[in-house]
């Protein structure tokens, strides 16, 4: 049997193989941020295809940190039923689910939340509108909040959760240079810049405790000069899974134009495929957790070789599985075609437009 058709456990979590749904907004939540059947529905059907993990999409742990239109939140409980009935669709078809907790600090929606995003540094040029740099309290708040979103969580019956300190969202934008310019303790050395995703991670295990998996999602390098590079990331995965986090995903890029974007465009050829690999191995040495690597794995033998030669642990993936929601049940039944993910990003689209998000390319394939 193909490695990565044996399961794995995340700290008590049990896992039925190496393939995870990596968090993929779907633009399917209702204007509160609550859960709808469509949404429900799909999650039961990613389950139902194999995937041995399905993360959620990013769901907003503050109204000022949301990102986007029909996203998520798990800012207050009246979002818990909503999300109950998410996990049971999932545990029903014998799938696992973890949520994502996110804020999108520097990238937050003023117009959706009606307040001025909240960022590590008021830094000018990357994008349009005022952001307010943060003082104590907001920094409190921030970890109270990613705190008290952890417990819903779990009284939502998620299986874990996963801190999103990726993608320049408010964790990953305190690790980045290109976006922290402070003087206090947050600011400056590696170790400061951390500081604020380990008080998160440690104020989460505080309110879920020790058996309960606690990921995160990590960005490696942001495909620009001034950014985050390799080297600092294995240093903030080192420090991480120094005080205990449970798994790593290793993620990449920033949402400020097509080329730095996580999702890369033109996956075209093996060559390109898991383009974080190098940066997941270089963690893998350092650290004794899990790696999940995401970005640009398409085919069955190249995240075989992967998980093989010891370059991570778990294969996730995004687009493949809008394309194909049983894509792994399709390499499981020994079809290894590789996805047909094109990788042209077409699916954000229905997804902005408040359709949901679906296989565009797909679509116009059949409708010829
Ligand atoms: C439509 C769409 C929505 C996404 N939403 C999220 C999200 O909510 N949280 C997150 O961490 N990454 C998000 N991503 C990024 C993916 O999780 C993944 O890191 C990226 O697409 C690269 O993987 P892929 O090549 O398998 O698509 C999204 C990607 C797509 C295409």
């Amino acid at each position: 049997m193909s490695k990565l058709f044996e399961p794995g456990e995340i700290n008590g979590m049990k896992l039925e193989n190496r393939f995870v749904r990596s968090a993929t907004w779907e633009g399917m939540a209702a204007d509160d941020g609550s859960c709808t059947p469509k949404l429900i529905s799909l999650m039961a059907d990613l389950a139902r295809g194999g995937v041995g993990l399905i993360i959620s999409s990013h769901a907003y742990v503050q109204k000022v940190g949301q990102a986007g239109a029909r996203q998520i939140g798990i800012h207050n409980d009246d979002m818990i039923p909503g999300l109950k009935k998410m996990t049971a669709a999932v545990h029903e078809q014998r799938g696992k689910i973890v949520c994502q907790l996110a804020h999108a600090g520097f990238f937050g929606n003023a117009k959706l939340s009606g307040q001025t995003p909240i960022a590590p540094s008021s830094v000018e040029g990357i994008a349009e509108g005022p952001r307010r740099e943060m003082n104590q309290e907001d920094i409190d708040g921030v970890i109270d909040a990613f705190s008290a979103a952890a417990g819903r969580a779990k009284s939502a019956g998620f299986d874990g959760v996963q801190i999103h300190g990726a993608h320049g969202y408010l964790l990953c934008e305190f690790i980045s240079p290109m976006f922290n310019f402070r003087s206090d303790e947050y600011g400056g050395t590696i170790e400061n810049r951390a500081r604020l995703p380990l008080e998160v991670f440690k104020a989460i295990r505080k309110a879920v405790g020790n058996d309960y998996p606690v990921l995160i999602k990590l960005s490696c390098k942001e495909f620009t000069d001034n950014g985050l590079m390799p080297q600092e990331f294995v240093q903030v995965g080192k420090i991480l899974a120094d005080a205990g986090i449970d798994a790593i995903e290793v993620s990449g890029g920033l949402p400020i134009s097509p080329k730095t974007r996580p999702s890369q465009l033109g996956i075209n050829r093996e060559e390109k495929e898991a383009y974080f690999q190098e940066e997941a191995a270089a963690l893998k040495k350092q650290v004794d957790v899990p790696i999940i690597l995401v970005g640009g794995n398409r085919s069955f033998h190249v995240a075989e070789r992967i998980v093989e030669e010891g370059m991570a642990d778990y294969i996730s993936m995004a687009r493949p599985l809008i394309r194909e929601p049983h894509l792994i049940n399709r390499w499981k039944a020994g079809d290894l075609t590789p996805s047909a993910c094109v990788s042209d990003n077409m699916c954000f689209q229905p997804a902005i437009e408040g359709k949901g998000i679906y296989c565009v390319t797909e679509k116009r394939e059949k409708e010829k």
